[in-house]
């Protein structure tokens, strides 16, 4: 782990299933800076039962998209987290071009202003995966929900069917990686997150990272891509 420098922060883009989770992780390991998966806090809100949970839970089991206004505290209260200091990755978030302005406004007024944060860009970078493949690789999760490790019942399974390798804990499956919900999230991504991706390469800071490759690949490639661009 290189704790030594600072990343800034860092967007995985992606449809559902592309890897970004996966990845995310293993950037998270390497540079020593935390995964925002806006993902995981929403099912978090779900789960404790908080007003954000009890709004957001039926529209993410329909594979819908949480509207805007409700993401932005929660965003906002994260990136302010001591932890978010060298650096972060934003997995799942921007999802929807009023959510990726709403970033680089926010980062612009809120982190660059005051602290040593600001200092980089953020590193935007699009995990391509095709349809076919992403339903496979859907279908086939499983996660920890201890450690949160990712797995696949065809692709990556744990050594022991159904148990997490690192803590035995049973493997759970996301009650939207449901074929027909998949569907539905998939329609979502090509309708309002595809022109995210869109947005950051008119401003020219869009990498393209083949994601039908195996995940250590997948990797070898965002780890040295991100090498080339840290700079601080
Ligand atoms: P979220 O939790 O963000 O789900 P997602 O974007 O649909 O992405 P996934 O977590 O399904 O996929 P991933 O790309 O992380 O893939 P993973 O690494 O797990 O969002 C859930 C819901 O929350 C949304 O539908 C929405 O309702 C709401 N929401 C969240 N953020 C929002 C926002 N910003 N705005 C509005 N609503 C929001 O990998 C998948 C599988 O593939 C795993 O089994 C893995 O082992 C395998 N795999 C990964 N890489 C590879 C590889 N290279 N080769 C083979 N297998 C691989």
């Amino acid at each position: 782990m290189d704790t030594s420098r600072s990343t800034g922060p860092i967007v995985l883009l992606g449809p559902p299933g592309a890897g970004k989770g996966t990845q995310a992780k293993r950037i998270a390991e390497q540079y020593g800076i935390p995964q925002i998966s806006t993902g995981d806090l929403l099912r978090e809100h779900v789960r404790t039962g908080t007003s954000l949970g009890l709004q957001a839970k039926d529209i993410m089991a329909r594979g819908e998209l949480v509207p805007d206004g409700l993401l932005y505290d929660m965003v906002a209260g994260r990136l302010r987290e001591a932890d978010c200091g060298r650096g972060f990755i934003l997995d799942g978030f921007p999802r929807t071009a009023a959510q990726a302005g709403w970033l680089d406004a926010f980062l612009e007024h809120q982190l660059f202003d005051n602290s040593k944060r600001g200092k980089c860009l953020p590193i935007v970078m699009q995990i391509d995966v095709g349809y076919n493949e992403v339903l496979r690789r859907l279908t086939g999760r499983r996660t920890c929900p201890t450690c949160g490790r990712i797995y696949n019942a065809y692709l990556q399974p744990p050594r022991v069917e159904g148990v997490c390798d690192l803590d035995g804990s049973k493997l759970v499956i996301r009650n939207d990686d449901r074929e027909d919900v998949i569907r539905e999230r998939l329609r979502a991504y090509e309708e309002q997150t595809r022109p995210v991706a869109e947005y950051f390469e008119r401003k020219g800071r869009l990498i393209h990272v083949d994601g039908s490759l195996p995940v250590d690949q997948v990797s070898e490639r965002v780890l040295g891509d991100l090498e080339r661009r840290v700079i601080c």
